[in-house]
């Protein structure tokens, strides 16, 4: 077995198995990983074009009720200093992100118990009138099948649920209260329901070992999501996982590349964690496959309170700002940006 011709094998059939993953992430060197790139970056190109889309993000409400170990608006952090948006300061957002040229809305909080279905609803339902042909893709975490379904019936297009992990244990660990079963079956509810649906991982958790990435993959592999966010783990100071050491981004952008061989028709962000964990983080992933940008468009005054880990970039600019900012980055790795609603390839 060789690593260069696994890749190939894989940029093939899309798919390997499990020890050839694990072949791969245990002895793949500098020059298999040009290859790599290479081949990740032209089956994302074979698809959508060398274009990146780009999604605005609101995060509405930094209140949770979940504690997971790593994240820093767990619900025990009370240093966090909790707010919760409005609606009319959740579209007016939106409409400053349209003005900017965005037409996909991410709508991102914390498992926020206050929520509640009608008040979503009368949510996305205004944003769907008053910005004609945009997309909505929200982000809250864990429902009921009901609720999704009548999210999903008042017009939202995309769920974004990461999995976090494939290792059942490791998950559990991770998230207090929570089941890895109940995250498996909320998402085949989103897809069964009929969202393009998002999940992903992070990298560098505390514990975690090639065995688990290959889980992930196998995962992506069987699920066949239609967005994949993965981000390497940064520490916060006021989690469990405060001494934990970041393991640096290059394990997310070998995971990012080899998830756009297993799903080259996939939309798979460059994410703001791997943004945060190097100056240069948003441009490597473009170059290891990735075809989306999530640039944040929550008021300024807001976004410097949703901090999920240290060093998170772009928390005191402007929307406007990072606009300019995340165009310059894309154009600078020899891609373009695509304003278009982006959906995923099987969405007419
Ligand atoms: N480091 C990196 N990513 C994190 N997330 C939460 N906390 C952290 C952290 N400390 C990620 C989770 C979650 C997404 C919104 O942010 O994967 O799903
Ligand atoms: Fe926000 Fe660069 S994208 S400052």
């Amino acid at each position: 077995m060789n690593v260069s011709d696994l890749l190939k094998k894989l940029s093939k059939e899309n798919r390997l198995a499990p020890e050839e993953y694990l072949y791969i992430l245990d002895n793949i060197e500098k020059t298999d990983l040009d290859l790599l790139f290479s081949l990740a970056r032209h089956a994302r190109d074979a698809t959508y074009g060398s274009k990146v889309f780009m999604r605005g993000l609101v995060e509405f409400s930094n209140y949770c009720e979940r504690d997971c170990m790593y994240c820093g608006i767990r619900h025990s952090n009370s240093n966090a200093d909790r707010y919760r948006l409005d609606t009319e300061s959740i579209v007016s957002s939106c409409k400053t992100g349209r003005s900017l040229g965005y037409r996909t809305f991410v709508l991102q909080g914390g498992e926020d118990p206050t929520i509640t279905d009608d008040w979503l609803i009368s949510l996305v339902k205004r944003i769907k009138t008053e910005i004609p042909d945009c997309a909505i893709t929200l982000s809250v975490g864990e429902r009921s099948r009901e609720s999704y379904k009548k999210l999903y019936d008042a017009g939202v297009d995309r769920y974004l649920l990461r999995h976090e992990t494939a290792n059942e244990t490791l998950y559990n660990k991770l998230h207090p209260g929570m089941s890895f079963k109940n995250r498996m079956n909320c998402l085949f509810n989103l897809k069964d329901i009929g969202f393009q649906v998002g999940a992903g991982f992070m990298t560098g958790l505390p514990g975690q070992t090639n065995e688990d990435y290959v889980r992930d993959l196998v995962f992506l592999e069987e699920f066949r999501p239609h967005m994949v966010g993965i981000g390497p783990f940064i520490p916060h100071g006021d989690t469990p996982f405060k001494n934990a050491e970041g393991k640096g981004i290059d394990i997310t952008l070998l995971l990012v590349a080899l998830t756009r061989l297993i799903l080259p028709d996939s939309l798979l962000p460059s994410t703001t964690a791997l943004g945060s964990a190097d100056p240069k983080g948003r441009e490597k992933g473009l170059l290891a496959g990735a075809n989306v940008v999530m640039p944040n468009i929550t008021p300024t005054e807001n976004k410097e309170k949703y901090i999920l880990y240290e060093g998170k970039i772009c928390t005191g600019d402007e929307a406007s700002h990072c606009r300019g900012c995340i165009q310059g980055r894309i154009e600078s790795t020899g891609m373009s940006v695509d304003m278009s609603v982006g959906h995923h390839k099987t969405i007419i």
